[in-house]
């Protein structure tokens, strides 16, 4: 009698370790549940957490080496990847891991709105969504000024631009994204802090929600692609009688879990063999306050780049800001905005249409990017002007335009500014203004400089020409 209460004891208060954290609603709730039957490509969703995971690992261990001092970044992370065991794995692990999320980040996005996966009652699922599209690029972009090599710099001047453009309050944002009237120390700390604290912790409090939501409401089904659904009501039984049905329905655990488990495993295989083959992110010279700076931007931001480049001088430097917050606002709208009760590429053509373009032009601009060396990035200042130099009205007219046609994103005059090009007042002959118009509308091939043919008025060509000329009797550095 006794050892039979014993065993029984025993057996009770195991069943109640487990009960104490809630395992079997866990259980009973998310693993052993029936959903309708998932295709592959529905695994993209698990692959951003798992990648999320994996930046989280990786991230934290370099945290254990790299220093958020100005003076000692660009060494921590030189440290890191040269000499400490495995460190340039784990760069690379972070480095691939982080611009794959991205990719994904994007075909998730092209996804939903190919099926409508915004649509009742998703919608706080998709809203949450977009917040989390946001806080990701914002660490794709956070991370690599950390590095602290001329590229960083540059990419912070940029976005510190950027910034200044925000009507009202720009000066204010400046300030406080910089740490102070200069960028500098001050400016990497806060980098840093947005970087391992902010963003992660908002990012990973949303995926809480967002995952949980997923669960709420599963995944779009091929029933619900198939024919309209109007009402959540009418979502939710033929939700039910997919999931519970033999042919259209499985249990989350095994079938659901092992088959978003191995997409991502591969797309994580290939983070994997890209960090152990290529390796993390190149390094440039460590990052130089005052002289030249890299204009280049990391390879998920190509696409971006070639798109302004290309704009007209006039649109670019509004649009490169306004972009992102017209993007957001969309995006955010999109719910309310489209409630037809259409689901599945077949029953949205527009949709269809809508995502080929993205994604073609994407890849069009990118590869555009990719041959050339060019950057779009407009610097709204102009090449100062030596003391005791007077330009004439022309001139100095053309100085203003040289910034905004985006001159001085690859010249510097006088020792001052971008390096892509050479220092306009340190050619090695003078050119006249008949070889510098022809230069400028059509630089022979090969050159890392865009033809401004097409994209440049006669008359502020003239101007910009009449500049150089003197630019080119500056003193030299
Ligand atoms: C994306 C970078 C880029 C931009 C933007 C750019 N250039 Fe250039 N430019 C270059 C490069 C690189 C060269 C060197 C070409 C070579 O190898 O000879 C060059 C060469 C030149 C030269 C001839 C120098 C020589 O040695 O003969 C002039 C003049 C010039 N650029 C003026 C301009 C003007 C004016 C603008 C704006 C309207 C401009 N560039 C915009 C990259 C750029």
């Amino acid at each position: 009698m006794a050892s039979a209460n014993g065993i029984k004891n025993k057996v009770g208060r195991k069943e109640k370790i487990t009960e104490r954290f809630g395992y079997a609603a866990f259980r009973d709730k998310v693993l052993r549940r029936r959903v309708p039957k998932t295709s592959w490509y529905q695994g993209d969703g698990s692959t951003l957490t798992i990648l999320l995971v994996i930046q989280v690992v990786t991230g934290i261990t370099m945290t254990l080496y790299y220093t958020n001092a100005a003076d000692h970044a660009y060494d921590s992370v030189r440290y890191i990847t040269d000499q400490l065991a495995m460190g340039r794995l784990v760069r690379g692990i972070h480095y691939w891991t982080a611009g794959i999320m991205v990719v994904m980040l994007f075909s998730h996005v092209f996804r939903h709105l190919l099926l409508g996966g915004y649509k009742v009652p998703r919608q706080g699922t998709w809203t949450i969504g977009v917040f989390q599209f946001f806080l990701v690029l914002t660490m794709s972009f956070t991370g690599y000024v950390l590095r602290w090599d001329e590229r960083a710099v540059y990419a912070a001047r940029v976005v510190l631009n950027m910034f200044h453009k925000v009507p009202v309050i720009g000066d204010e944002l400046v300030l406080l994204i910089q740490g102070g009237p200069q960028l500098g120390s001050l400016t990497l700390t806060r980098f840093f802090s947005v970087h391992v604290w902010v963003v992660p912790v908002l990012l990973l409090s949303l995926v809480a929600i967002h995952l949980y939501l997923v669960v709420l409401h599963g995944v779009t089904s091929r029933a619900e692609r198939e024919q309209p659904v109007a009402t959540a009501e009418e979502h939710k039984a033929m939700y039910r009688k997919a999931a519970l049905s033999e042919e259209q329905g499985e249990w989350f655990q095994p079938h659901t879990m092992f088959m978003t488990g191995l997409v991502a495993f591969a797309v994580f295989s290939i983070a994997f063999i890209l960090a152990l083959t290529i390796g993390p992110g190149e390094l440039y010279p460590e990052g130089n306050l005052v002289g030249s700076s890299v204009p280049r931007e990391e390879w998920w931001f190509w696409w971006y780049s070639a798109l302004i480049a290309q704009l007209p001088p006039a649109v670019a430097p509004v649009f490169y800001v306004a972009f992102p917050v017209l993007l957001f606002v969309a995006m955010l709208l999109l719910p309310l905005l489209d409630r037809g009760p259409n689901r599945g590429a077949r029953r949205r053509p527009f949709w269809t249409v809508f995502v080929l373009v993205c994604v073609i032009g994407l890849l069009w601009l990118t590869d555009m990017r990719t041959r050339s060396s060019w950057t779009g990035w407009p610097d709204p200042d102009p090449p100062s002007v030596p003391h005791g130099v007077v330009l004439s009205e022309k001139s100095a007219q053309g100085r203003l335009l040289f910034a905004r046609y985006g001159c001085n994103s690859c010249h510097a005059v006088s020792g001052e500014g971008r390096r892509v090009g050479p220092d306009l007042a340190d050619l090695e002959r003078r050119l006249s203004l008949a070889e510098l118009h022809g230069f400028i509308l059509a630089p022979p091939e090969k050159t890392a400089m865009p033809a401004y043919r097409g994209r440049i008025t006669e008359t502020d060509l003239e101007r910009i020409v009449e500049f150089v000329l003197v630019a080119q009797t500056f003193p030299r550095e």
